[in-house]
This record gives structure tokens, C-alpha cells and sequence, in this order.
């Protein structure tokens, strides 16, 4: 029922050539990819570039971030407004390096997936927790503040929209990979948040998406369990094959 999501997180990577050599790339060897949605997140500079090149195709494109206010004297920020201009449909929303790095709090989470909706853009709310934060038991707490905080407020219509990406902080980048058990329970934790705050019927239409080390290897297995919707790939995202095989792992 919940049509899956292959996410490229490209970060900060690509050049314009290197970028739509990815995307042509994934478009001529993979023509069909059958009943997912395929997004890719270039550096907000090449998001109008990208946008222009995958026109027409199955693949979409999200911005890394956005400010919350549409305009404004904000030196540096980019506009869910803006986002949208240049034709993006998606932006990822509290990653945990822009948490880690740039002061991304809860709070700012929920004002910025409160102005992509005003905008026409689906977030994709990134929450996870530390190694020090699941091996001190706090998983349940942290996961349980970054969803309810971060997705406050939000009217059915919003809920039903919203994509939220479980990313162990301990997993990104670091070519450990949660197990498919240990990624489904957390998922299933998710879930369970999300009915609490906006009922069954919608948080059965959420999208949860697993990010942290997936690769073609892995995804098969990770994608197979029933409240993992999909993933949010970083490394494996930028080169044609690997990110083919991911989305080869939904068949
Ligand atoms: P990774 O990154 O796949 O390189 O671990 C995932 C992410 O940060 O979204």
C-alpha cells in the first residue's frame, strides 16, 4: 500500500558535470523502475540543473535543507519558496550532520517541515539516535523527542505526506549497517509514535525510510521488513550502479 522510496543524499558532492552524468546514468540503465519513487538530493546549486535533466522521467529531486522563512534577509539561506521554484518536490529535513554541525535543533526541524508544506515540498525528517544515546537505553526517549517535537502540529492531509527517515547516527558514513531486526524495531517505534499522534489510518500511510551504510548488498534484506518503507542512501547514492542496486533490492 505505501509505494516505496529510493533517496540519494549526494551531500556535499558533484560537480555539474559528475551530476548529470549520475542521473543520465541511472535514467538509461534503469528505464523502468516499477512502483518506488526515485529521488535524488544534488547540492541545492545544481537543484535547478538536475530538476531540467530528469524532466519527464520517474526520478525526483530534493534540497539537503531549507530555512523556514520564504524570503528575507537571511544571508546564505535557501527558501522552501525557492526550493520549489527551481523544481524541487522534496527536502531532507534535520539530517543528523546538520544537526551535529550546524545547530539544527528539534524546534527548527518543525518550523522548516511546517514551511515545506506551506510550499508544496514533502520533507523527509530525518531522526536517530548515538551509539552513546542506544547503548545508554535511551533510544526509545530520543527517537520518541525527535518525532513528536519535530512533526508537531501537523493536519491530516500533512501526516499522511510527511516522510520520516530513521538514520542511526552510529550507521552513517561508517559502513556499519543496522541489522534488519535491529532497523525494524526502531521503524516499528516510529510507527507506533506516529499512531499516537495522528491515528491509524494515517500513520499507515507514512513512509519510513532506513538510512545509514545501505548499499546494493544490504538492501535487499533491510527492505524486506514490513515498516521499512524504503531508504535514504548517502555514500552509495553517487555512483550509478550502487544506487541501481539499491533499487533493484524492492524486486
Ligand atoms: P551513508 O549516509 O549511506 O553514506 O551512510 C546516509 C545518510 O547520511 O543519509
Amino acid at each position: 500500500m505505501r509505494i516505496p522510496i529510493i533517496a540519494g543524499n549526494w551531500k556535499m558532492n558533484m560537480t555539474t558535470k559528475q551530476a548529470l552524468e549520475l542521473v543520465k546514468g541511472i535514467h538509461y540503465s534503469f528505464k523502468n523502475p516499477g512502483n518506488v519513487e526515485v529521488i535524488v538530493a544534488p547540492t541545492a546549486l545544481l537543484t535547478k540543473t538536475v530538476a531540467d535533466a530528469v524532466l519527464g522521467s520517474y526520478i525526483r529531486v530534493a534540497v539537503q535543507n531549507v530555512y523556514h522563512k520564504d524570503s528575507g534577509a537571511f544571508t546564505g539561506e535557501i527558501s522552501a519558496v525557492m526550493a520549489k521554484d527551481v523544481g524541487a518536490d522534496y527536502a531532507i529535513i534535520g539530517h543528523s550532520e546538520r544537526r551535529q554541525y550546524f545547530g539544527e535543533t528539534d524546534e527548527s526541524v518543525n518550523l522548516k517541515v511546517k514551511s515545506c508544506f506551506a510550499n508544496n515540498i514533502i520533507p523527509i525528517v530525518c531522526v536517530g539516535e548515538t551509539l552513546q544515546e542506544r547503548e545508554s537505553g535511551q533510544l526509545h526517549k530520543v527517537i520518541g523527542q525527535q518525532v513528536v517535537r519535530g512533526l508537531h502540529g501537523l493536519n491530516p492531509k500533512e501526516a499522511a505526506d510527511v516522510v520520516v527517515a530513521y538514520e542511526p547516527v552510529w550507521a552513517i558514513g561508517t559502513g556499519k549497517t543496522a541489522t534488519g531486526q535491529e532497523a525494524e524495531e526502531a521503524h516499528f517505534l516510529i510507527r507506533s509514535l506516529l499512531t499516537e499522534m495522528f491515528g491509524t489510518p494515517m500513520a499507515e500511510k507514512i513512509r519510513i525510510l532506513y538510512g545509514g551504510s545501505v548499499k546494493s548488498e544490504n538492501a535487499k534484506e533491510l527492505l524486506s521488513f514490513p515498516n521499512i518503507d524504503g531508504a535514504l542512501v548517502g555514500g552509495a547514492s553517487l555512483k550509478v550502479q550502487d544506487f541501481i542496486g539499491i533499487i533493484q533490492g524492492l524486486h
